[in-house]
């Protein structure tokens, strides 16, 4: 009995030695250690023997016993430590790896256009006032003087709600909208949305933005108007931008013009852009067309205006060299994100 328990050690040692992982030292823990194992069994077997046997084999029993428990839990910590060690390794991170970029966006190269002019008109003191996209036949026509079977309703062709009601066909409407629930003076931008029944082409859409301007107070004068507009082109296209104001009529203004800024892209050389001209539209404006001041209950001899009204997308294609209006509206990320 002495030397299988002496063999059992050495076996069991071995074993212990051996074992390479924490599964590995189990099955050598179940073999020997465990109550059914070779060791427990051997040990209950002491009890059996001769009394005189019993306290020299007991002795060695208990040795072979705390020797192999020992080496288990020793071996045991080993294991573990290196399972440990194994567990950081593998999560270690490596902080010379590139992160992973969130893409938060950025606003839309129409919004960006709209709050550029907005902030420059705000400097010169005027408020942003916003209007309905839904609009009265009254504000979108007949008080800016174009009652019905006004010809120049036709120039735009409009999405009708009801007989009264349509989608608003440019901003000028919010110049009623304001004058008629305040007294002058007043200093306005209205930024928005318009609609008109166009075919969709490079230079036509059917939706579109406007950022239509309003001043009403005493003494007035054209000259206010274009030092205004000039103020504006400048800011906007640059300092070397050269503008030009061409008579032409609108129905609420009067005298009106267009203002046309020097191409950009060849400098008033001519081009495609400018179609060889040299110039491009960027507005239309004029002095507030009395009617317009009658039809909101204003005294025309005393209140005088400016109006003017321009197109967003027509200003963001010129000043990015933008040649095809659509790119706007197709939410195509390739070419938003030249925006940020
Ligand atoms: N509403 C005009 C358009 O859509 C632009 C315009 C011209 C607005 C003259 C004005 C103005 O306020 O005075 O073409």
């Amino acid at each position: 009995m002495l030397s299988r328990f002496e063999a059992i050690e050495g076996e069991a040692i071995g074993q212990i030695a051996a074992a390479k992982t924490l599964e590995e030292l189990e099955t050598v823990r179940l073999r020997y250690l465990s109550r059914k194992g070779e060791l427990q069994q051997l040990l209950r077997k002491v009890g059996q023997l001769p009394v005189e046997h019993r306290p020299r084999v007991g002795e060695v029993a208990n040795r072979v016993r705390e020797a192999v428990q020992s080496a288990f839990d020793a071996r045991r910590r080993e294991l573990e430590a290196a399972e440990q060690m194994r567990i950081l390794e593998s999560e270690k991170i490596d902080v010379t790896m590139p992160g992973r970029i969130w893409r938060i966006g950025s606003l839309h190269p129409i919004t960006q256009t709209i709050n550029e002019i907005c902030a420059i008109f705000t400097d010169l003191g005027f408020e942003v006032v916003e209007g309905p996209e839904v609009e009265t036949e009254w504000h979108n026509f007949i008080a800016l003087n174009m009652p019905p079977e006004h010809p120049a309703r036709d120039e735009h062709d409009s999405f009708y709600i009801t007989d009264q009601l349509l989608l608003r066909t440019e901003t000028s409407a919010v110049q009623i909208m304001v004058m008629e629930s305040r007294q002058p003076p007043i200093r306005i931008v209205s930024p928005g949305r318009v609609y008109r029944r166009d075919e969709v082409d490079r230079t036509h859409s059917h939706t579109f933005h406007q950022v239509e301007g309003l001043l009403v107070d005493e003494d007035v004068t054209f000259a206010d108007l274009k030092g205004t507009l000039m103020t504006f082109a400048r800011r906007f296209f640059g300092e070397d931008v050269k503008v030009r104001f061409r008579p032409h009529h609108f129905p609420f203004t009067e005298p009106s013009a267009e203002v046309d800024v020097s191409c950009l892209m060849c400098n008033g050389a001519g081009c495609p852009v400018c179609k060889h001209r040299g110039w491009v539209e960027v507005l239309g404006c004029g002095m507030v067309h009395p009617n317009v001041l009658r039809n909101v209950g204003y005294d025309i001899e005393r209140w005088q205006g400016y109006a003017f009204g321009m197109g967003v997308e027509r200003l963001a294609m010129l000043r990015y060299g933008i040649d095809d209006i659509r790119l706007f509206f197709e939410n195509d990320l390739r070419f938003l994100r030249q925006f940020v």
